[in-house]
């Protein structure tokens, strides 16, 4: 997979993508991610980016031109006949796991991070394919809401989690939050992990992290489970029907 980020603040995504897992990503070739300043695309001698909203009003604008020719001339290093172009903003849709999951399907991704008070209409119009917003918050500008979406897409990409099945025990696949987990030592200040984990019997600990996990979701995100695939033991279990 191949993402371009288009922001006024390159240098924030140095360390993200160069620690831990996206780094291996990066160094191992799954994904290759090319972070363009937006202001590398102006042509005038101030190189400036953003202006004055017309009808008045606080604040100032992304300008559209750097931003088309930005995402114009990555198009042309591009051969693919899909590339959504993604604008991160408060405005957009809900990201989620399955919004994850649907990116990280797609071979090549571009990220615009929005800034200031906004961007000129025009490129939501014109330019832009999708909209993303990262929570029902606001932050000062788009980057920390492109970082979480690669982090998030870049997971699943096959071979990127040291194991094939590693995503597909993540909270949310099954509709469940995931249970809880152990290592050692066995006691730490007299806390001792639940016997059964050491028991070896691999039905009966399979059994119990699932009703864990069931409860744990009953408990934190309720909603949650009107969608997962209860079987009817399972839903005896919880009270319900
Ligand atoms: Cl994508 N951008 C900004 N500026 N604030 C946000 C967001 C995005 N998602 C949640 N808050």
């Amino acid at each position: 997979m191949r993402i371009d980020i288009l922001t006024l603040f390159p240098k924030m995504f140095d360390s993200p993508f160069n620690e831990s897992i996206i780094a291996r990503a990066i160094a191992r070739g799954l994904v290759s991610i090319f972070v363009h300043n937006i202001r590398d695309y102006t042509h005038d001698k101030h190189h400036q980016v953003d202006d004055y909203p017309y009808g008045g009003g606080t604040g100032m604008l992304l300008k559209p031109e750097p931003i088309f020719e930005a995402v114009e001339s990555i198009k042309e290093e591009i051969e693919g006949t899909e590339m959504p172009v993604i604008l991160l903003t408060p405005q957009g849709r809900l990201f989620c796991y399955q919004i994850a999951q649907e990116l990280s399907a797609k071979p090549n991704l571009i990220l615009i991070c929005g800034h200031y008070e906004g961007i000129d209409e025009r490129v939501r119009e014109h330019l832009v394919s999708d909209e993303i917003s990262i929570g029902e918050y606001v932050l000062t500008g788009g980057e920390l809401a492109a970082m979480v979406v690669v982090d998030a897409v870049v997971r699943l990409l096959p071979g990127v989690l040291g194991s094939e099945l590693a995503s597909q025990e993540d909270s949310y696949v099954g509709g469940f939050l995931e249970y809880p987990q152990y290592t050692r030592p066995r006691i730490y200040r007299g806390w001792e992990v639940p016997p059964i984990l050491l028991s070896g019997n691999h039905g009966r600990i399979s059994k119990w992290r699932r009703e864990q996990a069931i409860k744990r979701t009953l408990k934190r995100r309720p909603e949650l489970l009107e969608k997962a695939a209860l079987s009817e033991e399972e839903r005896r279990l919880l009270g319900k029907k």
